[in-house]
């Protein structure tokens, strides 16, 4: 068991982050664990140069990435927890995958749609060829679970049909050098909505913060932004059916299922008939309750510089010797000569 996955440290982290991704990472690294296998994670530093940005506050931001991810629950004692600079095999193996990624499958990426949107030719190479660089994240270690939001599941089919093109075209049958990974997408919180537009994704660029819940909020803003949510008059459905064509009901509903454990049914049976004067202040809570322990140990890492880049330091040396066998045997199947 393999487990990669990677997070860009742009902005705060937040809700959709967490149920997406983050709590996945903490479930999968202790499987990988207890099964003998290895759970990587790493801060996606590299991608994060596909939009503008500033220095200084992606290194400020990389430090306190690591802190959030550490105050959620990933061990470094468990997880190869790194960053991507500090390991060059990434850039390196894109490169390689370069030659077998094509054009018209780039062209399809709805992110790339998203984000270029009607000014494509104004738009960086780097996040054209963003996805090459993601599927060698994935390939590098041979991963064969990858914790995400629905929002990357394109971005790993394309690692995957590079993964099999790459195979196809220069490794025997018997012996194909790259693994296929497998996206691993939490059924309740796949997709995390805004809490101001119940169609359009939570997101750390969204540039209203009232849209977002981030990880390190206090508990009154964490209130103020609950009960400011956008939702519609009606009260809540007792049955699932009810939420259809209610997306700022369907989210809050998500939220609170995945937040307790619990399905949209037994949500809905406990809260069916209630008013969002009643409903969010309970959301609430069950949100405040979860973000307390991440902030308190967030509190005590954020500052500790020195034993934040201990731990990227440590995780990039051992990612590094994690990745030599596949990066050396990459080279090797396209022919090129290295002393
Ligand atoms: P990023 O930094 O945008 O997001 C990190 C993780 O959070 C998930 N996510 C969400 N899940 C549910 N609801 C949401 N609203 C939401 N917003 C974000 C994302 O799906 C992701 O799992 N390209 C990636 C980083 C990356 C990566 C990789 C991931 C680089 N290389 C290799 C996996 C494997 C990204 O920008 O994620």
């Amino acid at each position: 068991m393999r487990v990669v996955s990677g997070i860009q440290p742009t902005g705060k982290p937040h809700l959709g982050n967490y149920l997406g991704a983050i709590v996945n990472y903490v479930k999968l690294q202790d499987e990988a664990h207890a099964a003998g296998g290895e759970c990587f994670i790493f801060l996606a530093d590299l991608h994060a140069l596909s939009q503008p940005h500033d220095p200084a506050e992606l290194t400020k931001n990389t430090r306190e990435m690591v802190a959030t991810l550490v105050a959620c629950g990933v061990d470094p004692s468990k997880t190869i927890l790194f960053n991507q600079a500090q390991v060059p095999a990434h850039a390196e193996l894109q490169w390689l995958l370069n030659g077998t990624a094509r054009m018209g499958w780039l062209n399809r990426m709805t992110q790339w749609k998203d984000k270029a949107g009607k000014n494509r030719e104004g738009q960086s190479v780097a996040l054209f060829t963003y996805p090459v660089l993601q599927a060698a994240d994935v390939l590098l270690y041979q991963a064969t679970h990858v914790p995400v939001g629905e929002d990357q599941k394109q971005h790993l089919e394309l690692a995957r049909d590079i993964a099999q093109k790459f195979n196809n075209d220069f490794c025997s049958e018997d012996a194909p050098l790259f693994t296929l990974p497998e996206p691993y997408i939490p059924p309740a919180a796949a997709r995390i909505m805004s809490l101001r537009d119940g169609t359009a994704k939570m997101s750390k660029s969204d540039p209203s913060d009232m849209s977002r819940i981030s990880l390190t909020d206090d508990p009154d803003t964490v209130m103020k932004k609950v009960k400011k949510a956008k939702t519609d008059p009606e009260p809540l459905p007792s049955e699932e059916k009810g939420l259809e064509d209610r997306a700022e009901a369907k989210n809050l509903v998500g939220i609170y299922a995945a937040l307790t454990g619990k399905s949209t049914a037994d949500v809905l049976a406990e809260h069916g008939g209630q008013g969002f004067g009643a409903f969010k202040p309970a959301l609430g809570e069950v949100l405040v309750e979860t973000l307390r322990p991440i902030n308190a140990r967030f509190m005590e890492l954020k500052d500790d510089q020195e034993a934040l880049d201990a731990i990227l330091a440590r995780g990039a040396a051992q990612a590094r010797e994690h990745g030599l066998p596949t990066l050396n045997a990459a080279y090797k199947a396209l022919g090129l000569v290295r002393g």
